[in-house]
């Protein structure tokens, strides 16, 4: 086998699917556009379940791309030698274009051509079929027929396993475009190490049932990192050579072993820099909280590891460096991604002395007595200070308290696990992920939104464009640069423009173009680098006097007049110079 870098295969992967005739597309943000359903994105398939559900992509029918993914569901996993918490998926997919045998000898030939995978060493695993759809009979025959080509007699329940829906079905959570996949795995010391997952998208999944989804498509997806683990014959991730160097500076810092703590460290710092790259930034609610918390466990084990001193800058310098070739945004934005984990850094150190003041408290109470732990103070304090338990067991140690360190861990543990019980059932609606919302509401409102920018363009000025854009099915949310609020008369011009189009019933059409092309004639283009070079244009109204023009993925309405009436409800001020509407659709 051929000893491959990170960006080695990163690249070679793009190139072998680019020959297949695929169209490589852009990473899409972490942060879901239009899509409320989930926090982050989590797979790379996330970003494009509008165009597998049916909306024509700009890209065509064969899409590649290295998309990068969070996974909160793991975190607690993170530490060990293959979970991350941010990574990137190597993905492909046809568009009911090719299916199962295309793509699984693309997959195949990937591994064993371009990576030089000793063939001997991959194996197979299909789906074995239950109440819901048929065994996957078909790709056991190909799997038989590519294995063949290279000389191997493939088995079934040897090579080719047979496996139930939690191995070899996959859907998003709660529901979405889905069906049987196919996962290929690499032996590496005896352990057979799943290395890309073909999914065959024949299924959609709503409201708990399963339907034909009336198209085949082929959604392929590997995790970047493990595939550079084997390549260079590691059994972690953390030594690949693109996490080598984070890890090793940790190291240097380390007062104490610990290399938990030191992967949790190179984990937290990366994924923090890569969500303040794509525009988060650490605060109390939803993702904020999940980039706080990672940036606060993450110096909670530098004090562990008795890491003196600010360092998260240090560590995140070189996680930008290393990952900077694959994230576009961590360059540009480095100054201010690295004030902002100091900054946190120094508001937790703070809190740090808070707790610390809280445990003589404690010391002071227990006046000389052993400790037990007996209302779980261990745990309240991590949870109010951030103050691990081994933080606290240590310092009660240094103090000369006694206790029982098996019955004070089953304390806290139970106090831990009451507070699990009451959060899961608080944040049950917020976390529970799924596919993307295109429901007709939220199109609706995505079409609303058009309206909005161009009315707002004609009456308010030139100077108008998307700063920034949310949807759910209740509303839509527009933030514009406008110094001063809209006058009561302006909000009433722009809801009148916007129903007289409503009421013409105009057509809404879309054009694909070069997007140098397209800037020539959209009036406000707020694409970045999220758009390949091929762009879809958005008209609403006739092409020769349309009402809007944008550069947009959709999906959109056909027609305005589905829209019904328009109403700003709210207006605020979000910073110096920008200011939010709030619509909705009646
Ligand atoms: N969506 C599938 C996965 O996440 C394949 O890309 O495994």
């Amino acid at each position: 086998m051929k000893t491959l870098g990170y960006l080695e295969i990163r690249a070679l992967f793009l190139k072998h699917l680019e020959k297949h005739g695929h169209t490589i597309i852009p990473s899409a943000s972490l942060v879901p556009e239009n899509n409320p359903s989930v926090l982050f994105v989590n797979a790379g398939m996330f970003p494009l379940i509008p165009y597998l559900l049916g909306e024509p992509h700009p890209g065509g029918v064969r899409l590649a791309n290295s998309q990068r993914s969070l996974r909160t569901i793991d975190i607690d996993e993170v530490g060990d030698a293959t979970h991350l918490t941010t990574f990137e998926m190597l993905g492909n997919w046809s568009i009911n274009d090719y299916f199962k045998e295309e793509a699984l000898r693309i997959t195949l030939s990937f591994f064993v051509d371009e990576l030089g995978f000793d063939i001997n060493k991959l194996s197979s695993s299909i789906f074995k079929g239950n109440d819901d759809a048929p065994k996957d009979e078909e790709s056991i025959e190909i799997w038989k027929k590519l294995f063949k080509e290279r000389g191997i007699d493939a088995k079934v329940g040897e090579r080719i396993r047979e496996l139930g829906k939690e191995d070899n079905w996959w859907e998003p959570d709660g529901g979405g475009p889905c069906g049987p996949d196919s996962e290929t795995f690499y032996e590496v010391d005896g352990q057979l190490v799943e290395i890309g997952n073909d999914v065959f998208m024949q299924y959609l999944k709503k409201d708990g049932k399963y339907s034909p989804l009336g198209k085949h498509n082929v959604d392929f997806g590997g995790g970047l990192d493990r595939l550079a683990m084997v390549c260079q014959g590691l059994s972690s991730v953390y030594e690949t050579d693109i996490y080598l160097p984070i890890l090793k500076k940790v190291q240097e810092l380390s007062k104490q072993e610990g290399i938990k703590s030191q992967r949790i460290i190179v984990d937290h710092i990366k994924a923090a820099t890569w969500i303040i790259a794509d525009g988060v930034v650490p605060g109390r609610t939803q993702r904020e909280y999940i980039l706080r918390r990672l940036i606060r466990r993450a110096i909670r084990h530098g004090k562990k590891l008795g890491i003196e001193g600010l360092f998260t800058r240090i560590i995140g310098e070189i996680a930008i460096e290393q990952f900077k070739p694959v994230h576009e945004g961590l360059e540009p934005r480095k100054k201010e991604i690295l004030n902002i984990l100091e900054e946190e850094e120094k508001k937790f150190n703070q809190t740090l002395e808070h707790g610390l003041k809280e445990l003589e408290k404690l010391i002071t109470k227990l006046n000389g007595r052993s400790f037990t732990n007996e209302s779980g103070e261990t745990f309240k304090i991590y949870e109010t200070y951030g103050f691990p338990i081994e933080m606290t067991l240590e310092e009660l140690e240094n103090k000369g308290i006694e206790f029982d360190r098996e019955k004070v861990e089953r304390n806290h543990e139970k106090a831990y696990g009451e507070h699990q019980e009451k959060s899961r059932t608080a944040s049950k609606g917020l976390f529970k992920g799924g596919m993307a919302d295109t429901s007709e509401m939220s199109t609706k409102y995505h079409t609303a939104t058009h309206l909005l920018l161009a009315a707002l363009y004609s009456i308010v000025g030139p100077h108008i464009y998307q700063k920034g854009s949310n949807i759910t099915t209740e509303r839509l949310r527009l933030d514009f640069p406008n110094e001063e609020k809209l006058t009561d008369e302006q909000i009433q011009k722009v809801e009148d423009m916007i129903n007289e189009q409503i009421q013409k019933g105009l057509p809404v059409t879309w054009k694909e173009m070069p997007k140098a092309e397209a800037l020539k004639i959209v009036k406000y283009a707020a694409f970045e680098d999220k758009y390949g070079d091929i762009v879809k244009v958005y008209t609403i109204g006739s092409p020769e006097s349309p009402f809007s023009q944008e550069v947009c993925g959709g999906p959109h309405v056909e027609n305005t007049k589905t829209l019904g009436h328009f109403k700003i409800v709210k207006q605020e001020n979000v910073a110096a110079g920008v200011k939010r509407i709030k619509a909705i659709l009646e």
